[in-house]
């Protein structure tokens, strides 16, 4: 499917609470991601981030307002988006071995044997995995499960990639050559990215687009920047630096006003 941009217009979510009330989550957002855009979430604990990722993947309904790709309206989830969860223990089929979780959704695409192992053996050499095909989930670390999960999003050729805090459950040296080599793999494939994560650096280094949010309830969009970093990105640079800090105080703010709260 051909399309220009993924549109968010006026936003908006309640839920109904187990106590009889209405928790207002979401207010008026409203943006715009050109197709091929990295475009990153980031905001206060609890604000909306993931229920906002959850309605652009289809999985909740807005209660006003609504997303759509161009003009087509988005009703629900649709192989055109694929969500890479943060919780990679349950993310990935235990009963079957890494190439068989990437070549799954060609599976039921109801691709030939002879195609799906192209696929497979070309997702798992980008995330580097091209001799751990064989591995059931068990015997792989927290990060090789992430990049199986790539992986296995990647080969199901969705034009957009909505992921959620994916790399916050791995520690510190996988996550930093994740973010590396997952900038890398957004530079070859091209894919729309939609991404949410609470790490200002991350956001930094990866996105083309950053969108910090205010606290909620009612939460909304407070300012979107536009990310044009001399490349490579290093937090060294002074327009990184000075970028970090803005983007800092922004969500200080809105800490400090949910605290007040
Ligand atoms: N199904 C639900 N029913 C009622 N309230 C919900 C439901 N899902 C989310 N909420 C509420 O919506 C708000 C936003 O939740 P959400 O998970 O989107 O936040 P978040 O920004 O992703 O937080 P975090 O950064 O901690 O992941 C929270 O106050 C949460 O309690
Ligand atoms: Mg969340």
């Amino acid at each position: 499917m051909s399309w220009r941009v993924l549109r968010l217009e006026g936003v908006g979510k309640d839920f109904d609470r187990a106590d009889g009330g209405v928790a207002q989550v979401l207010r008026d957002v409203t943006l715009t991601v050109e197709r091929g855009a990295f475009f990153t979430l980031l905001g206060p604990s609890g604000c909306g981030k993931s229920t906002l990722l959850n309605i652009v993947a289809g999985f909740e309904g807005a209660t006003t307002g609504g997303v759509s790709l161009d003009d087509s309206p988005v009703t629900g989830p649709g192989t055109d988006r694929t969500v890479i969860f943060q919780d990679v223990s349950n993310a990935l089929f235990p009963w079957m071995n890494a190439r068989e979780n990437v070549e799954f959704g060609p599976k039921m695409a109801r691709l030939g044997a002879r195609a799906r192992q192209e696929l497979s053996e070309k997702y798992l050499r980008l995330v580097g995995l091209d001799a751990d095909g064989g591995k059931f989930p068990f015997e792989l670390s927290g990060g090789m499960k992430q990049r199986i999960q790539i992986a296995r999003a990647l080969a199901n050729d969705p034009d957009i990639l909505l992921m959620d805090e994916p790399f916050a459950a791995l520690d510190a040296i996988t996550k930093k050559h994740l973010q590396v080599e997952f900038r890398k793999i957004w530079n070859e494939t091209g894919k729309t990215i939609f991404y949410i994560t609470h790490d200002i650096f991350e956001a930094l280094l990866l996105s083309t687009h950053l969108a910090v949010m205010t606290a909620g309830p009612e939460a909304g969009i407070k300012e979107i920047f536009q990310i044009d970093l001399e490349e490579p990105r290093t937090p060294s640079n002074p327009d990184f630096a000075a970028l970090y800090s803005r983007v800092e105080s922004l969500i200080d703010e809105e800490v400090q006003r949910m605290r007040a709260r």
